[in-house]
């Protein structure tokens, strides 16, 4: 079989290899020496579009329009890019094997590569009912979503099933985001999730029943507090019923499942340190294994401002973190050195006519401000956290790019406040004035 030798190889063409790639011309590399290898069909893009603008009605998105790095206000590499700068994209092609001791990976195809330095982007996929075992979730239109592949197949059954019935399995990103693309392509939408309230690992009680309230005056039904423990399909095998563990029975045309992701570290098992499900790093993105490195999604890694290892499932971290690793392989080629990564968790959504932003940590006492009528023509409200007698994280929904920057800097200088009914009674203002 074909063996390949290149000094840098990224296993993974997601979000953190498009961006290491843009880095790497930055900083200088020849043609032949970086390879991409990814199982996806297409160049590196923005995968936020996916949940979003490629589900809508109008004012669709389709590649070739966010390859990255239009996300984040950059130059948009097409794949005449990648041939241009003798980037090696090489599609379609799933890594199987990885020996890290002998440098080398093996495609499913049976194709040889070896590499001088490996960065792992290989991301995250998608948990799956069929995971547990829950009874009849193979039927067809039970869909996930990660690649553009499951976006394509989510637009086929947006189509097939023309104002028909889905049901959200999940109250995370993707059921909020799917939830909204659905209802806007006229389908009748029910989420089902098992907590008190939708997306619990950020929002507070206080937040959510603002999305909440405006999902349903969207006509958006929510069922909380019970999961989906099994599927009735129809003579063709696509799904048509969705069974509640408290008994109620649900129809469904289309089921969209999102019930969290899973760091795809597999390949590299007991041949990596790893901590916190991701593959551990140091604050270049090194893994435990010289010449080995790894970004997005999979990497835990030292966060500076807190103190702490964490991993981030976020597009602004798989961003920085690949410009991060590229600019330390360089410097250290140059026998340089960089400053420490020292990141500010970002976290952002978008649905029907909201848009959130989230700085910081979402530790110690929350503090909701503004206007949260979910009924409102103009909602603004937000949220601060305190902890130590510090804001230590903001969250603000409708803010303007100023609003929004104002709370960043909040959320990275940590201001002392000594009464909490001050942060009620300022609201925003707070923010604007650090
Ligand atoms: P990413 O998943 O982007 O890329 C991994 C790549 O590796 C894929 O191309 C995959 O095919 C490939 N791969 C994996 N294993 C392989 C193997 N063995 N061989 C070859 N290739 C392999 N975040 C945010 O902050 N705001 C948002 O609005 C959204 N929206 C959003 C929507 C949807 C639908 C998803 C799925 C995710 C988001 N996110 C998000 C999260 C964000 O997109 C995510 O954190 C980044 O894409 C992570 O970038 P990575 O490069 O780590 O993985
Ligand atoms: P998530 O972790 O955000 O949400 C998972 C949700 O699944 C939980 O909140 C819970 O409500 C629900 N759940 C768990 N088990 C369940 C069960 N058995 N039945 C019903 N519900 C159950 O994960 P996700 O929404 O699947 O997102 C997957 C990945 O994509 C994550 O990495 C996420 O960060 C990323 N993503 C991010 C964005 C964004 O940042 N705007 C948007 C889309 C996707």
């Amino acid at each position: 079989m074909a063996e390949k030798s290149f000094k840098y190889v990224i296993i993974g063409g997601g979000v953190s290899a498009g961006y290491a790639a843009r880095e790497f011309c930055k900083q200088g590399v020849k043609p032949g020496e970086l390879a991409i290898i990814s199982k996806e069909a297409v160049a590196p893009y923005e995968r936020p579009a996916l949940s979003k603008a490629y589900l809508f009605p109008e004012g669709t998105a389709r590649l070739p329009g966010f390859h990255v790095c239009v996300g984040s206000g950059g130059e948009r590499l097409l794949p005449e890019w990648y041939k241009e700068k003798g980037i090696e994209l090489i599609l379609s092609t799933e890594i199987v094997k990885a020996d890290l001791a002998a440098k080398t990976l093996v495609s499913a195809a049976g194709e040889i590569f070896k590499y001088h330095i490996l960065i792992i982007a290989t991301g995250s996929t998608v948990i799956k009912l069929t995971d547990f075992g829950v009874q009849g979730a193979d039927a067809k239109n039970i869909l996930y979503l990660r690649e553009i592949d499951d976006a394509d197949k989510l637009v086929e059954a947006i189509k097939g099933k023309k104002n028909g019935k889905a049901v959200i399995v999940g109250g995370g990103y993707i059921g909020l985001e799917l939830s909204a693309a659905l209802r806007i392509n006229n389908i009748d939408v029910t989420m089902v999730y098992p907590e008190p309230w939708c997306m619990p690992r950020l929002f507070t009680a206080g937040i959510a029943a603002f999305y909440e309230g405006y999902y349903a005056n969207k006509g958006v039904k929510i069922v909380k507090g019970t999961v989906a423990v099994g599927f009735n399909a129809d003579s063709n095998g696509e799904v048509k019923e969705v069974k509640l563990k408290d008994g109620r029975v649900l129809e469904a045309d289309i089921v969209v499942v999102g019930v969290g992701g899973r760091p795809l570290t597999t390949l590299f098992k007991g041949q990596v340190e790893e901590e916190k499900g991701g593959i551990k790093t140091d604050a270049f993105f090194k893994t435990s294994i010289s010449d080995v490195y790894a970004v997005g999604d999979v990497a835990t890694f030292p966060m500076k401002l807190y103190n702490d290892i964490r991993r981030v499932e976020h597009v602004d971290h798989a961003r920085k973190s690949a410009e991060q690793a590229v600019k330390a392989i360089k410097s250290n080629e140059e026998g340089k050195t960089i400053d420490v990564y020292d990141y500010l968790p970002f976290f952002y959504s978008r649905s029907f006519d909201l848009s959130w932003q989230f700085y910081g940590d979402n530790v110690g006492d929350a503090v909701l401000f503004g206007d949260n009528d979910p009924a409102s023509p103009k909602p603004k409200f937000g949220s601060y956290w305190i902890k130590d007698g510090k804001v230590v994280g903001v969250f603000l929904e409708g803010g303007t790019p100023d609003e929004n920057k104002a709370i960043a800097k909040v959320a990275r200088v940590q201001p002392p406040v000594e009464n909490l009914d001050v942060l009620t009674k300022e609201g925003l203002s707070f923010a604007c004035k650090i």
